[in-house]
């Protein structure tokens, strides 16, 4: 089933105001590894423009993703045909392109589902093409993925899926594990639904909780499969702003899939346009804004008709 049977979601669930009444979860005794978490926690959303600056400031202007030539088939369909894009470390790149094109193809050629055909893949600044899976598992705990539909435990509690990859790696004391849960669930504003099943939350709440997961794992690359496909507008905002702060706080380099113009305006360094299997458009947002490319500029403005500001 669809996700729209969710629709339409009450703002209130995810709305901070909710959080405040809540009891703040204790953050003084997080191990130092997630004393970030607190950070995130209490400090505002940085200014959109500061963390550009930031980024670009970077000086690490590294690739931490790339795709080099990259052709993709399933059977005679050939999804991906010479397709190349990079991401420096620290940055964020959006992907845009119409349904179908191999967006959610090529996240999953990054995490190892799927093997190109031809061309090489960076991750981690390592070349991981021919990596076996034993290999892909450690690029894993590097590089994570927030599939589109979440893609939780449904047998475990929303505390529990994101106590996951805390259990499975460190040797973290229950209590430990317990406050990372919830300062975690309290920075993608995900509070008193900890003891629910994921099938009671809402398609934005599922994504927030995915997101919570992903972080448990402390990557360094999160790749993010349409976060706000589905989900209303103010949720779709604080998917960004959360985005914008691990993005300033964390250098957390990221991937997002959307299809939202503004977003990809708002968070990316550069954009890829992915459009009958080729990277039709690779270059920053500026560049995007200044493009005269036919294809590129009807879907921009096809987008704009679908979003009204
Ligand atoms: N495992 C698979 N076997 C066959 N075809 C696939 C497979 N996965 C994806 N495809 C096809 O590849 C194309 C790209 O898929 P996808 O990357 O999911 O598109 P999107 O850009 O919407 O995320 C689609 O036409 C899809 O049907
Ligand atoms: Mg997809």
């Amino acid at each position: 089933m669809p996700d729209e049977t969710d629709l339409p979601q009450h703002p209130a669930q995810h709305a901070p105001q909710q959080a405040e009444q809540e009891q703040k979860p204790d953050l003084d005794n997080l191990p130092e590894d997630f004393r970030y978490i607190e950070r995130l926690v209490d400090e505002p959303v940085p200014d959109d423009e500061q963390v550009r600056q930031e980024t670009e400031q970077a000086g690490e202007q590294q690739p931490y993703i790339a795709f080099e030539h990259v052709c993709k088939s399933f059977g005679d369909f050939h999804v991906l045909k010479d397709v190349s894009f990079f991401v420096n470390a620290g940055e964020t790149l959006c992907i845009l392109g119409r349904s179908g094109v191999g967006k959610s193809v090529s996240l999953q050629q990054l995490m190892g589902f799927y093997k190109p055909d031809s061309g090489r893949i960076l991750v981690a600044g390592e070349d991981i093409t021919d990596f076996n899976e034993e290999q892909m598992q450690l690029i894993r705990r590097k590089v994570t993925m927030v599939f589109q539909n979440g893609a939780l435990f449904d047998s475990l509690s929303v505390r529990e899926n994101v106590a996951f990859p805390l259990r499975e790696k460190d040797k973290l004391a229950e209590d430990q594990i317990q406050q990372i849960v919830s300062g975690l669930l309290e920075m993608v504003g995900v509070t008193g639904s900890g003891d629910e099943l994921p099938a009671a939350l809402s398609t934005g709440m599922k994504r927030s909780v995915a997101i919570a997961r992903a972080l448990a794992a402390q990557p360094q690359a999160i790749l993010y499969d349409e976060p706000t496909t589905m989900v209303d507008p103010l949720i779709a905002r604080l998917m960004g702003d959360l985005i914008q702060k691990l993005k300033h706080q964390l250098k957390l380099t990221s991937i997002v899939v959307t299809h939202d113009m503004r977003f990809a305006e708002r968070l990316a360094a550069r954009v890829l346009f992915l459009h009958e299997g080729k990277a039709r458009f690779f270059g920053t947002t500026d560049e995007m804004k200044a493009s005269k490319d036919e294809v590129l500029c009807q879907f921009l403005d096809l987008d704009a008709l679908v979003l009204p500001g």
